[in-house]
């Protein structure tokens, strides 16, 4: 028996919640994790998180998070914060000896994520970044069906993650919003998820040639009785790929793209097949293979069931359908997985400072005008 792993979350927002109920759910649904202490839960508003460490079940809680990692009864640090806070966080939980659990992206620019990657390091701590559309069961099929040959050599990727929530000009400034909290805007909130999965699909990114744009020049602040502030990240992005393998590929990624609310898809041609997910239907996998009956050639689609990575433990029945809350309770399953002494879960502070490259190679594409190659960023 595994001695309980301590946990100590920071930040009860959308993500602060989606990880408190995957630490709850992961030793229930997978058998044989280490089981869970949920130790303390921090943010700056007691009322409020008084009222959720009740409803998650933490032991504790604080408004302060450097008690919360400098804790003893904390192993394992999860943070949820907005994204300018994942560096001295994650550095002050590394240097208190804590493993570390970040949301994503796991910087503001690329230079944070590698000092984050080599503090992890020189800690000897275990690491993850919470990318987890990578949990999909039908992605892992695709990648399977990839490294399998069947749909030959892989030629091209497309991918995009186009969502609408920041579409009305009206829409006040948040964190996101702004490059000092932000790091970049929809390309960084987005399109690092979209970065991950043609990592994971198709290899390393080598080189990119982007464009970004800012759609809506200026926004209300908070509270500020309609007074405007300009807008200093992107709103859109675009950019053609050159992976490693010599495959080519396009990236996207909006948040004003009017109607998409969940729209992270991903496409994989090679010379025999192509497959196509998309996350708006993200228990169906498209795939395409020539047949030698030509005129019935198409895409077929399968449903994610048993047959799949990781889902038989939510559900016997195929067909029955995951949902985004079931991709971070497997990222915590491979999270404690690797503590118990597994394999270490991935993507880790390493690999997230690689998608921070990509995503600072787009923008200084953008801004020269050129190719850049990922690994001068
Ligand atoms: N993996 C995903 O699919 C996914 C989805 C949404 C957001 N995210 C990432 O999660 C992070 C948080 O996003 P969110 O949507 O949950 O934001 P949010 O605004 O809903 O929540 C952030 C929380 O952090 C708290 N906080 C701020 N400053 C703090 C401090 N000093 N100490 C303690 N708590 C503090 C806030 O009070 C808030 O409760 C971001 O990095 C974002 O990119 C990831």
């Amino acid at each position: 028996m595994h001695k309980a792993i301590g946990i100590g979350l920071i930040g009860t927002g959308f993500m602060g919640k989606c990880h408190a109920l995957a630490f709850r759910a992961a030793p229930a649904v997978f058998e044989g994790l280490p089981p869970v202490r949920l130790a303390r839960l921090a943010d700056v508003d007691p009322a409020v998180t008084e009222r959720a460490a009740a409803r998650w079940g933490f032991a504790a809680w604080t408004t302060d998070w450097q008690a919360l990692v400098t804790d003893p009864a904390v192993d394992l640090v999860a943070i949820t914060t907005p994204n300018f806070l994942h560096q001295p966080m994650a550095l002050a939980a590394l240097a208190a000896g804590k493993h570390v659990y970040c949301e994503k992206p796991l910087a503001l620019d690329a230079a944070g994520a590698k000092q984050m990657a080599e503090a992890a390091a020189a800690a000897g701590r275990r690491t993850l970044v919470g990318y987890n559309y990578l949990r999909n069961p039908l992605l892992r099929l695709a990648k399977e069906l990839i490294e399998a040959g069947e749909l030959g050599e892989v030629r091209h990727f497309r991918g995009t993650h186009f969502e609408d929530y920041m579409s009305d000009p009206a829409a006040p400034h948040s964190w996101r919003t702004v490059k000092a909290t932000a790091g970049a805007g929809a390309l960084g909130d987005l399109g690092s998820h979209c970065i991950s999965l043609a990592r994971y699909l198709c290899g390393e990114v080598a080189a990119v040639q982007g464009a970004v744009q800012t759609l809506v020049p200026a926004r209300p602040v908070p509270g500020a009785d309609g007074q405007l502030k300009p807008v200093d990240v992107d709103d859109q992005a675009q950019a053609l790929l050159r992976f490693a393998s010599g495959a080519a590929g396009t990236l996207e990624a909006s948040w004003n793209a009017a109607g998409r609310k969940m729209g992270l898809t991903v496409e994989v041609t090679g010379h025999k097949g192509a497959l196509l997910l998309d996350y708006e239907r993200m228990n169906e996998l498209r795939l395409f293979t020539f047949g030698d009956r030509k005129r019935l050639d198409g895409f077929k689609t399968i449903l994610a069931g048993p047959e799949h990575p990781d889902f038989a433990p939510f559900c016997p029945a195929p067909g029955h359908g995951l949902g985004f809350n079931d991709l971070k309770v497997i990222e915590v399953k491979a999270l404690l997985e690797g503590l118990a002494g597994g394999q270490p879960p991935s993507p880790d502070f390493a690999e997230a400072a690689r998608i921070a490259q990509v995503v600072e190679a787009i923008l200084r594409s953008a801004a020269e005008g050129r190719w850049v190659e990922v690994a001068t960023v």
